[in-house]
């Protein structure tokens, strides 16, 4: 399966490197970009090809990733829309932000098979949590489209209305664990222990944690219960716990997921 990328940038990027370490041909990828910098590059370092134009690479693929930022997508699609559409059993792959499958679709004219992508920036360490969903696509390309996506991370399908919230729990929240890690290390930093030290030491407690609840998950446990296993009676774990309760920590993050999915509905 020829697999074209039109954008080569770091989303695109990371789909591919992780593809690739994971045992597929380069040489089956097709790269197109704006300045002619980053798609050879990327064709140099996995052995792919870089085609002449956004068309050509539309004459020749299976699957055709649309790679570029939403505000581009259009411009892209208004050229290759005519081969897209001579050419029935491609499938397009869609991994902007916020742009619907209807609208997609509007833009080339015609019921193309159409698959939209919401990957994370966790992509580029091969630990994205990807979110799915297909119109007039086939099993066989979902699926293609799925494996792809799984050599970065894991994926799942997801009905199309459930994007925005997807988006906010899976997308946006990447930057909110930052703040809230940079955050914790400034408080250890206001008790005496160096920036880098405190960075580290919470980096690795929020990854152990992380991992303990994708491990209690899948034996059935919520993270409730681990909350419930640390908070000794009358000690340290639960007194921060009450405070930080007492200044708003669950608010706060129901209030960021709120304003995550009510952005998304007025950029949609
Ligand atoms: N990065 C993320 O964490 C993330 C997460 C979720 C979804 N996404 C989605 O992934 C898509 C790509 O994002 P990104 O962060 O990888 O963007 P990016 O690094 O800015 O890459 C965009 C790519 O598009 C290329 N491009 C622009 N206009 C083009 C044209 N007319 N023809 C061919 N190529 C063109 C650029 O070429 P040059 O290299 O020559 O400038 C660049 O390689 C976006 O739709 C974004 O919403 C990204």
């Amino acid at each position: 399966m020829r697999i074209g990328f039109i954008g080569a940038g770091s989303m695109v990027a990371a789909i591919v490197r992780g593809a690739v370490a994971a045992g597929r041909r380069g040489s089956d990828f097709l790269f197109t970009d704006a300045h002619g910098v980053h798609a050879p590059a990327l064709a140099k370092e996995v052995g792919g090809e870089v085609a002449r134009s956004n068309g050509s690479l539309a004459h020749r693929v299976d699957l055709l990733f649309l790679g570029v930022k939403p505000h581009v997508q259009y411009t892209v699609i208004e050229r290759i829309a005519h081969i897209v559409r001579e050419r029935p059993e491609m499938c397009v792959v869609s991994l902007a932000a916020g742009r619907t499958l209807d609208t997609i679709l509007q833009d080339f004219g015609a019921a193309v098979p159409l698959i939209r992508v919401m990957p994370n920036v966790n992509a580029q360490i091969g630990q994205s949590m990807s979110g799915i969903c297909a119109v007039n696509a086939s099993e066989e390309q979902i699926c293609a489209v799925e494996d792809l996506m799984n050599t970065v991370g894991r994926s799942v399908r997801i009905q199309e209305k459930d994007f925005p919230i997807f988006s906010a729990l899976a997308g946006c929240s990447p930057a909110w664990v930052f703040q809230i890690i940079e955050t914790l290390a400034r408080a250890g930093v206001k008790h005496g222990l160096s920036k880098d030290a405190a960075v580290a030491v919470v980096t690795q407690a929020l990854f152990g944690s992380a991992s303990l609840v994708a491990d209690a998950h899948s034996r059935g446990l919520v993270p409730a219960q681990l909350i419930d296993q640390v908070t000794s009676p009358g000690g340290t774990t639960i007194a921060g716990l009450l405070a930080a309760e007492s200044h708003g920590l669950s608010n706060a993050l129901v209030a960021a997921v709120d304003a995550a999915v009510k952005r998304d509905a007025e950029l949609s």
